[in-house]
This record gives C-alpha cells, structure tokens and sequence, in this order.
C-alpha cells in the first residue's frame, strides 16, 4: 500500500458528504481501500498514469494521476510520462489521448463507456452534408466537438471542446460554421459568435433531460445560488445560467467565486466532486446521470491494468486525419 493511500475509515469518513451510505458504507470502503492499494502497485509496474474525467466515480479519483475536463485530458496524455495510459471516462476520450500519443498503449477498462451524443454523427453521413453545403456556402468549415469517433474528427476541419468552442468558432477564417454532433452547444456557439452556425441533430441524452423547470425550482428554495450551466444543456437552460462552463470551468468557478451556493447544471459526478473538494461551500445537484461514465469502476480499472484491456487500435490513416483536427484544436486553444 502507498504511503498515501488511504485506510478505509478514511474513505468512509470522506464520502460520508455524499449520503450514499449503501454505496460507502464501511465493507465497501474497506475493498476500495484493497483495491485502490492494489492498482498503485499495478501502475508502477506497467509504467501506467491513470487520467480520469470529472464525472467519474469519486473513489476512481483516489488512483487518479489528472483528473479534468475533455481539454486538459487531451493535453495531459501527451504531455505525461508513461508507456500506458489508462483512460477512465468514456471511449472518444480514450481515442483522442491514442490519436495524439499513438506510441503508448491506451486502455480504457470498459468497452461499454461510449458516448451517444458521440454516436450520433457518421463520417458518411457527414461528408455528404458537407459538399451539399459547401455547393452553397463555399467558405464552409466543419466543427466536431470532441466528443466524435476518430473517423469524425478524420474528415472535419478542427476540433473543439466545452471549453474552447466559442473561442475557435471565432478564430476560423470563415464565415459558415457546419458545428457537430451537439445541437445545443451549435446553437450557444450561434449566439456567442458572429459566425454563422449550422447544426447537426445531436444532444447529450443527460443534459437534455435537463429543464428550466427544475432550474426555478431549486432557485426559489435557494434564490442567491449561482447557476453554473455546461453548454451541453437546452438554450432555455442555458438562459438561467451565471455562468456557462466546461466541467473544469465549474469547479474553478466554484473554488474561487465568493458565492457560497452554487446549482451545478450537469452530469451528478461533477456535484459529488464539488461536494467533496469544496466542503465549506454548497452544492445542489440539478443533475442526471450519464450511465457510459459510471461504467468505469475500480475492479474495471484494476482488471485492465491486469490484464491490459482494452487497448484502442486505429487505422493510421484515420488517426492521421483526426490528429490534423485535433492538433489544428490545440494551436487554435493556446
Ligand atoms: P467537458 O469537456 O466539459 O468535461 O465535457 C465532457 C462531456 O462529455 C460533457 O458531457
Ligand atoms: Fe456523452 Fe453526454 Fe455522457 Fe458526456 S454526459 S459522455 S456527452 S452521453
């Protein structure tokens, strides 16, 4: 066991804040505890470093090296060092950390942590609609938020995530914009832009469920709350928002705002995250959970590490194109 490594009292102690007794409760704190000490010695042995998105299980972050938003994710696979890069948040993340590191060998521990929003954009069906709109917008540039397949991101013109899509929109020299797969992110970067913004059909299944209606209600019980909103929520949504941020851009905000209640309008992994980081402020959860995120548990993570499954494998042509969007993504961020 690591010197840092926690006992399990200590684990139940902390996630106590959370009031899921039945998930943390002492047994389970005490095979976590085991668990968490065996992936340390795993890691050192494969010469692993774990990278892990802010909605993930809390006790994934004890094994943790980063945890972070889509952005940083993508920056911090290339920029540690390690042979294996074990990738606990979902499959497009896992491939972007392969597209740009594709000497390491990425696993991600659960073939089953895709992404819907990803699977709503085919690279077929993106490229007819493309040259049907370039016939009439010559200057038209093709937009995939990250979370697209490797085969997206092959055949568009840059990347962008939550964090840095406004900012990109508005730095290409073009004036149409074919944004993928995201609707309400399309239609944010619309609004936020001078460009002229063309969108494909998609939305996140969890932040769609997400009303203005839950919003108000938890507004009237706690009217000075700041309302952080991920652009990944409807424009109605969005309009209640203080502020509208990547996952990383909430916790910073939340860390260093003076406001001392905060509505956290996303996946319910990032409100437990606050719940535990920030323990002297307050957190509500008008939340939905994203069930590819929650696949990833630490007997998925140990598994992979033992076993070293499942690694991501790209056709180098695609991995090319996809690094082009995705490199053109970080010169345009920085
Ligand atoms: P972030 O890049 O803001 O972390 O968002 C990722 C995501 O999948 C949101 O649903
Ligand atoms: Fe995909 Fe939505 Fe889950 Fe994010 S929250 S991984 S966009 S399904």
């Amino acid at each position: 066991m690591d010197a840092q490594d926690r006992t399990a009292a200590e684990l139940e102690r902390t996630y106590a804040r959370l009031d899921q007794p039945n998930v943390y409760s002492a047994e389970q704190c005490a095979v976590m505890a085991d668990t968490i000490g065996r992936i340390q010695a795993l890691k050192r042995e494969r010469h692993a470093v774990i990278l892990a998105h802010n909605y993930q299980r809390p006790e994934i972050f004890e094994v943790a090296d980063f945890v972070g938003d889509s952005l940083e994710l993508a920056r911090q696979g290339q920029q540690r060092d390690g042979e294996v890069i074990v990738l606990c948040g979902v499959h497009f993340m896992a491939e972007t950390a392969k597209i740009l590191s594709p000497q390491k060998t990425v696993l991600i521990p659960d073939l089953r942590a895709g992404c819907s929003l990803a699977d709503s954009v085919d690279p077929d069906e993106l490229v007819a609609r493309r040259d049907e709109l370039r016939a009439l917008y010559p200057d038209l540039q093709v937009v995939a938020y990250v979370n697209t397949s490797a085969a997206v991101k092959a055949v568009v013109d840059v990347c962008v995530t939550s964090a840095n899509a406004v900012q990109i929109v508005e730095r290409l020299p073009t004036d149409h914009i074919l944004f993928v797969p995201d609707e309400h992110l399309a239609s944010y970067v619309q609004r936020e832009t001078s460009k002229m913004v063309i969108s494909w059909n998609g939305n996140c299944y969890v932040h769609h469920q997400i009303t203005p209606e839950n919003i108000l209600a938890v507004k009237e019980k706690m009217p000075n709350a700041k309302v952080l909103v991920h652009p990944e929520c409807r424009s109605d949504v969005i309009a209640l928002a203080d502020a509208v941020l990547s996952t990383s851009g909430m916790v910073r905000y939340a860390k260093e705002s003076p406001a001392q209640e905060f509505v956290i309008v996303t996946e319910c992994g990032l409100s437990d995250k606050l719940l535990l980081e920030v323990p002297e402020k307050s957190f509500y959860k008008a939340c939905k959970l994203c069930q590819f995120m929650k696949m990833i548990t630490l007997e998925s993570t140990e598994r992979a590490l033992e076993k070293m499954q499942y690694p991501i494998e790209l056709d180098e042509a695609v991995r090319q194109g996809a690094e082009r969007s995705l490199r053109r993504m970080l010169e345009l961020s920085a």
